[in-house]
C-alpha cells in the first residue's frame, strides 16, 4: 500500500523528503521558472546577509548547497565557495557555477574545525532528520568571529499549511520535497546555536506578494522568469517568524 506521506515526483513515487527527488529534478535547479524558482529568490536574500570577505583566502562553506544557487549572489565578495551536499547530481551543477563540491552529510562534513569565515545553511535544516547535528556541525566549522547565515521553515501548524499544503501546490515548490515532521522550531534553533557559541538573530521572510502573483501569472501564461523590469520576485522581511525565517549570528571567540 502507498505510504500516506508519499508524493509524486517526475520519476514516480518517493517518500517525502527522499533525497532522490533532487536527482529526479536535476534539470530544474537553474531554470528561473522551474520548481526551484523560490530557492533562487531566497539565495539572493541570504547572500544579502553575507558581507564582503575581510581577509584574503576567506572561505564560505555552503551546507546543503544543492546546485550552487547561492554562487552568483556571493561571487565578487571575495570568498572561496565550498559546497557540501549529499546529492552528486546537484553538486556537479554547483561545480559548474564555481563552487568547490564536497560530497557529504551536513551532520558530518569532511572539513576542518574553524575553517570557515561564513557558513551558509539555506533551506537545508528542514530536510535533515537530525537538524541539531547540522547546527553543531555548522558551528564547529566556523572560526571564532565567523558568521552563520541560514533560512528554514518553522515547526507549527501555519508553517505546515503554508509550506506544504499550499506551497507544494504552487509551481515554486516541488510536491513531496518537505517532510513537515522535520521543520525547525525557531526557539529551539536559537537555543541550539547558543549552546554552540552563536547568538542567532531571527527575522521572518516571505516573497513579496505582488511580485509573486505577477510571477505566477506570467508562469501560467508560459512566460515567467524575471519580471518585465528584469527582477525576479523579491524576498522581503515580515513581522512573524511563524513560517519562513532567516537567522544570522557570529560565533564567539
Ligand atoms: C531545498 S535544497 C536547498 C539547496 C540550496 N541550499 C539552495 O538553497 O538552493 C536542499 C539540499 O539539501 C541537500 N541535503 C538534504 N539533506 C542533506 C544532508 N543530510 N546532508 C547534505 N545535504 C543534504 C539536498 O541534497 C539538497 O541539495
Amino acid at each position: 500500500m502507498r505510504d500516506a506521506a508519499a508524493a509524486p515526483t517526475r520519476s514516480g513515487v518517493l517518500p517525502r523528503n527522499d533525497p532522490r527527488q533532487y536527482d529526479d529534478l536535476v534539470d530544474e535547479w537553474w531554470r528561473p521558472d522551474g520548481v526551484f524558482a523560490m530557492l533562487h529568490w531566497l539565495a539572493e536574500a541570504r547572500a544579502a546577509l553575507v558581507p564582503p570577505a575581510d581577509r584574503p583566502g576567506a572561505l564560505l562553506v555552503d551546507l546543503g548547497c544543492g546546485a550552487g544557487l547561492l554562487a552568483p549572489h556571493v561571487a565578487g565578495k571575495g570568498y572561496r565557495h565550498v559546497g557540501v551536499d549529499l546529492t552528486r547530481s546537484a553538486l556537479a551543477q554547483a561545480a559548474a557555477h564555481g563552487v568547490t563540491p564536497v560530497n557529504g552529510d551536513v551532520t558530518a562534513a569532511p572539513l576542518a574545525d574553524g575553517c570557515a569565515d561564513v557558513v551558509a545553511a539555506g533551506e537545508v535544516l528542514e530536510h535533515v532528520p537530525e537538524w541539531r547535528g547540522a547546527v553543531a556541525e555548522a558551528c564547529r566549522l566556523l572560526r571564532p568571529g565567523g558568521l552563520l547565515v541560514l533560512d528554514t521553515l518553522n515547526d507549527n501548524f501555519l508553517s505546515r499549511l503554508v509550506a506544504v499544503h499550499i506551497g507544494e501546490r504552487l509551481p515554486t515548490v516541488p510536491r513531496g520535497i518537505h517532510d513537515p515532521r522535520l521543520f525547525v522550531d525557531a526557539r529551539a534553533l536559537v537555543a541550539e546555536c547558543a549552546r554552540h557559541g552563536v547568538t542567532l538573530q531571527l527575522r521572518g521572510v516571505r516573497p513579496e506578494v505582488r511580485g509573486l502573483l505577477g510571477w505566477l501569472l506570467r508562469r501560467a501564461r508560459g512566460a515567467a522568469g524575471a519580471a518585465p523590469d528584469g527582477r525576479a520576485p523579491r524576498i522581503v522581511p515580515t513581522r512573524s517568524t511563524a513560517v519562513l525565517y532567516q537567522g544570522w549570528g557570529v560565533r564567539k571567540g
